[in-house]
């Protein structure tokens, strides 16, 4: 199409895909980890969270690269996503939206009927992905975090069965 920049450069869009996360990614998973979270989970917690068979690691790929994850526990019909994040890189590109997407759908083959997690009061981008995807608000833990003494807003997801 005539004007259409990435044709011209011979560049094609490609997508995130989001699969099983693998032990080859450990480094990986920490480097994002610690990005963000000022209580950064080390290997060993990671490495822990990829054998336990109640925990869910979805990796957000981009080519051969690991640009975000989510770990999430899943036990009878309940989950509850543990961590979520996203290379700063590779942010506001529909990544996050995705990988929760996948996760809600995966909660749906295993029958899981709510999902719920605990997210900072400051973490607007976090609550706003969240509140998109059909999270509702569903209650305060004052001084949840213990990096700084911040509250934490309960949000909880009713899966729909088909
Ligand atoms: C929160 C986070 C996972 C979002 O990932 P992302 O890939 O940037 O999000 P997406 O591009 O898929 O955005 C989806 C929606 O989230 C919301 N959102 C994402 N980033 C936002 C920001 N900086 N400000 C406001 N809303 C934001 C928007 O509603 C957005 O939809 P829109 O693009 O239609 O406006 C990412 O910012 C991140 O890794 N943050 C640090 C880790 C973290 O806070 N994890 C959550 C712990 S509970």
């Amino acid at each position: 199409m005539p004007g259409d920049s990435s044709i011209k450069a011979g560049v094609h869009r490609e997508k995130f895909e989001v699969a099983p996360v693998s032990s080859i990614w450990l480094p990986r998973l920490v480097e994002i980890d610690s990005s963000w979270n000022p209580a950064s989970w080390s290997v060993k917690l990671f490495e822990r969270e990829l054998i336990n068979p109640a925990s869910r690691v979805r990796g957000l790929f981009r080519g051969n690269t690991l640009v975000g994850y989510l770990c999430a526990h899943v036990v009878m019909d309940e989950a509850h996503i543990v961590s979520l994040g996203i290379d700063p890189v590779w942010r506001r590109q529909g990544g996050g939206n995705e990988l929760l997407r996948d996760f809600l759908r995966l909660c749906r083959l295993e029958n899981v009927l709510h999902v719920t997690l605990e997210v900072r009061v400051s973490n607007q981008a976090a609550q706003a992905l969240y509140a998109q995807a059909g999270f509702k608000a569903a209650g305060i833990r004052k001084h949840y975090y213990s990096d700084n003494g911040e509250d934490a807003i309960t949000m909880r997801y009713t899966v729909e069965m088909p």
